[in-house]
């Protein structure tokens, strides 16, 4: 069958479906209800008739006073564009369900979404730093370090800088489509492990071992590209606005490869001759290409983490009162979910809030993880009990080793054969802090 021919056929099985729906239910729908089906299905069947490439650009809009309209949503007028900010709004207050319909449209013509399994083996972080007096940043010793840096380099004199071990001999497997939860005492190493996995480490700490994604290492691509680092401390611009902050990151950073995703879809959704769910399918054009993507997306990320409320409000600093601390923490989590990385490394985001939204914010990411299928890796300080349950895996890390890295069913059946138990009304995630600290001190009196 020709294009034109089977565009007819399916616009035929289009309006023949919403006369079985309207002969059911006679009573039920009023006329014009039928008439806003027929015209609906008529201009889905138009829509078909575009070649992928313009189909993929093309939506079908309802506007605020009930009209349908096809629209390209790279060309969007200023009422257009409302009304599709309008349309897609409901993506950020029903996220699991913006999940789930988005999954089944995947699935339905067999895409598989990508995904990434990280793998680090014998890392070996160690920095270099002078001790005592000569750690201290006087005049003397700062012409002193540059000139015996220089001696150094020509081999003239010996490297007076002390080796400090940060993290030694760390391996495992960080899955995809599972939570890990990073775990460990204030200065055990989990800031550099996760900036060594998220390939950000800064050249001053010595990096050994093997780190791949997908079986690649490092050089092989560029890993800022597909890993998102969630900073531990809050840098930003104080007289920028909080929407403004998570926009400009969206711009600079990109929001990611939706586009090749869409014509994929589209293409393989004429093939099978099968029709997209209306909502989802405005959501992701509007996402995926025009002016207003950035925005589309930075809106969704707002609303779920909860800072809808503050979007317009400046983000501050010390001289200029502007959000909270625990916003600007969100602020911060924002700036990186907006971005296109898979693999997400979050460095303690829930310093500054309280445990229920710090619940919210995990069961988001856990939703998106576990449905969409990335990989992320949480470092939290004593997360609440029912937060700790959201994850699949826990790493503890104790003195730049780690003590246990696995699924967290079995965390406290290991400890229990170690002869640590869990008393009873004890939170595990306390329990575990604990445990390491234990380890450390037995470990330094040995
Ligand atoms: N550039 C550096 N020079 C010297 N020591 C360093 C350097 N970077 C990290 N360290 C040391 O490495 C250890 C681990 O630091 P890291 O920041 O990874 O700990 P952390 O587990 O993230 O701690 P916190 O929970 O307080 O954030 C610390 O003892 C720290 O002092
Ligand atoms: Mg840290």
């Amino acid at each position: 069958m020709d294009d034109a021919g089977e565009i007819h056929a399916f616009g035929r099985s289009l309006r023949q479906e919403s006369n079985v729906w309207s002969r059911g239910a006679d009573d039920v729908f009023s006329r014009s209800s039928r008439d806003e089906d027929d015209e609906e299905a008529l201009r889905w069947a138009a829509l078909e008739k575009l070649p992928t490439y313009d189909r993929a650009r093309t939506a079908v809009l309802a506007m605020p006073e009930g009209e349908l309209k096809q629209v390209n949503v790279q060309k969007l007028g200023a009422q257009e564009r409302h009304a599709v900010m309008q349309r897609v709004a409901w993506v950020g207050d029903e996220h699991e369900r913006f999940l789930s319909k988005f999954r089944d449209r995947v699935d339905r013509v067999r895409v598989a979404l990508p995904t990434i399994e990280v793998r680090y083996k014998d890392l070996e972080v160690e920095a270099e730093a002078y001790v005592g007096s000569r750690g201290l940043p006087t005049i003397f010793n700062t012409y002193a370090n540059v000139l015996e840096g220089l001696a150094n380099a020509l081999h003239l004199t010996k490297n007076r800088k002390q080796k400090i071990s940060v993290l030694h001999n760390v391996s495992g497997i960080i899955k995809p489509h599972r939570m890990t939860l990073l775990l460990g005492p204030p200065g055990a190493g989990k800031t550099s492990l996760l900036l060594a996995l998220a390939g950000t480490l800064p050249s001053s700490l010595k990096l050994t071992g093997e780190i791949t994604y997908n079986g690649h290492t490092m050089d092989e691509f560029e890993p800022r590209r597909s890993a998102a680092y969630v900073s531990q401390h809050d840098l930003h611009m104080g007289e920028m606005t909080v929407r403004e902050t998570v926009n400009f990151s969206a711009k600079c950073q990109g929001i990611g490869h939706r586009f090749d995703l869409l014509m994929e879809l589209s293409k393989r959704e004429k093939e099978e001759n099968i029709k997209p769910d209306p909502e989802i399918d405005i959501y992701l054009k509007a996402a995926a290409t025009g002016e207003q993507k950035a925005e589309v997306v930075t809106n969704h990320i707002l609303k779920i983490l909860g800072l809808d409320i503050c979007a317009d409000t400046l983000v501050g600093n010390n001289m200029l009162r502007g959000i909270s601390g625990g916003q600007k923490k969100r602020v911060t989590t924002a700036e990186m979910l907006v971005t296109p990385g898979r693999a997400l490394f979050m460095d303690e985001i829930s310093t500054g809030l309280d445990s229920s939204t710090t619940f919210q914010i995990v069961n988001s990411i856990r939703q998106t993880i576990h449905i969409i299928g990335g990989t992320a890796v949480i470092a939290l300080l004593q997360p609440a009990p029912e937060t700790y349950e959201l994850f699949d895996d826990i790493i503890l890390l104790s003195d730049g080793q780690v003590v246990y890295n696995g699924p967290r069913e079995h965390v406290l059946q290991f400890f229990e054969s170690m002869g640590f138990k869990c008393p009873e009304r004890k939170g595990v995630a306390d329990f575990l802090q604990e445990v390491s600290f234990v380890n450390f001190f037995v470990s330094s009196f040995l």
